[in-house]
């Protein structure tokens, strides 16, 4: 087994997460909280900065779609990031990302279809009714946190476009505009970010298009306008800033399996008994918990919790080797 990836570069060990991020989230959390005295909505019981167009959602009806637990402060939720194509610090995506420029903006559907096209963003966001949904997000790093997004499922656009049978898996493409992403200039990934899901998790109703995120719309360094996120797996498979929704009848490589392929699969479930090539994946912990880096860790559920949706998208499967 290497482990060390191909291109020589190492998605960080959870030791090695810094304080220094913690620390200034927490001087602006604190910043935020004080200025946020104003009513917020039941579902977001957090301070947000309201500086976003608004984007509400009803409560989802999808069985499971909303976790009680404790929402993760805005303000952590979008200053520690992962986007690459802004740099790889934790804090990069917040900094520079407002060089994205989210309008206008397309996303086209294409391949094993009967009914592909090209949908205007804003026509998409009209598809289906927004909802918010309350999500556990679980990095691969070992991190955590939990949050209200706004958007509705992929289901809704693939029953559209029609798959034809065909369409074996999905393949999502996000942009790759040097012009915007100075990250581009790293050989980190191979560029544009690509990620996939088979035809079945991608129309699982868990499986979200998200639009925004505590009632606002997405911010550039969260994956505006539109992104990805699927919550039973590793951060990593929710792809930010789509530009291409391909249906295929093989299964299409992944950025993260092409950089590393000891180390990330295609399925990428989360899942405590299966470790890292260089780290155990049975705890993590969750952003924002009183106690910083020093926080107990909790416990990494199978599936990230959601076992009793998804688990049968897996049965009979060696869960070890279809990591
Ligand atoms: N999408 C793109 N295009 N580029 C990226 O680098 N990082 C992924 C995922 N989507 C990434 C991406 C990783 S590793 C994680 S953990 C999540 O986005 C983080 O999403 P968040 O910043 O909204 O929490």
């Amino acid at each position: 087994m290497h482990l060390i990836p191909d291109r020589g570069f190492q998605h960080p060990v959870p030791s090695e997460i810094t304080p220094r991020d913690l620390a200034l989230n927490r001087r602006q959390w604190l910043a935020a909280a004080g200025a946020a005295a104003v009513a917020l909505p039941a579902a977001a019981q957090t301070p947000r900065p309201g500086k976003l167009a608004a984007l509400p959602g009803a409560p989802s009806a999808v069985p499971g779609a909303s976790t009680v637990e404790k929402i993760t402060a805005y303000v952590h939720a979008s200053t520690y990031n992962n986007f690459y194509e802004f740099g790889t610090d934790k804090s990069d995506p917040a900094r520079y990302a407002h060089t994205l420029k989210t309008r206008p903006w397309t996303v086209s559907v294409e391949g094993e279809v009967a009914r592909p096209g090209r949908f205007d963003i804003d026509a998409l966001m009209k598809l289906a009714p927004m909802e918010e949904r309350v999500y556990r997000l679980r990095c691969v790093e070992g991190w955590s946190m939990v949050i209200p997004w706004v958007g509705w499922s992929l289901a809704e656009l693939i029953r559209r476009v029609e798959p034809t049978g065909n369409a074996k898996f999905v393949q999502f493409v996000t942009l790759a505009d040097r012009a915007q992403m100075p990250g581009l200039s790293s050989s980190v990934l191979d560029w544009p970010y690509v990620e996939g899901l088979r035809l079945d998790e991608a129309m699982h109703p868990l499986t979200m298009l998200a639009f925004g995120m505590y009632g606002e719309v997405m911010p550039n360094q969260n994956g505006a306008p539109v992104r990805l996120v699927v919550p039973w797996k590793y951060g990593f498979k929710s792809g930010k800033s789509l530009v291409a929704i391909r249906f295929v009848q093989a299964r299409p490589k992944t950025s993260w399996e092409v950089a590393a392929p000891h180390e990330y699969g295609f399925y990428s479930n989360v899942n405590p008994r299966v470790d890292h090539a260089r780290w155990s994946q049975a705890t993590e912990r969750r952003i924002g918990d009183d106690g910083g880096l020093l926080a107990r860790r909790r416990p990494t559920l199978m599936f990230n919790g959601y076992e009793p949706q998804v688990g049968q998208l897996y049965a009979g499967m060696d869960l070890r080797k279809f990591f």
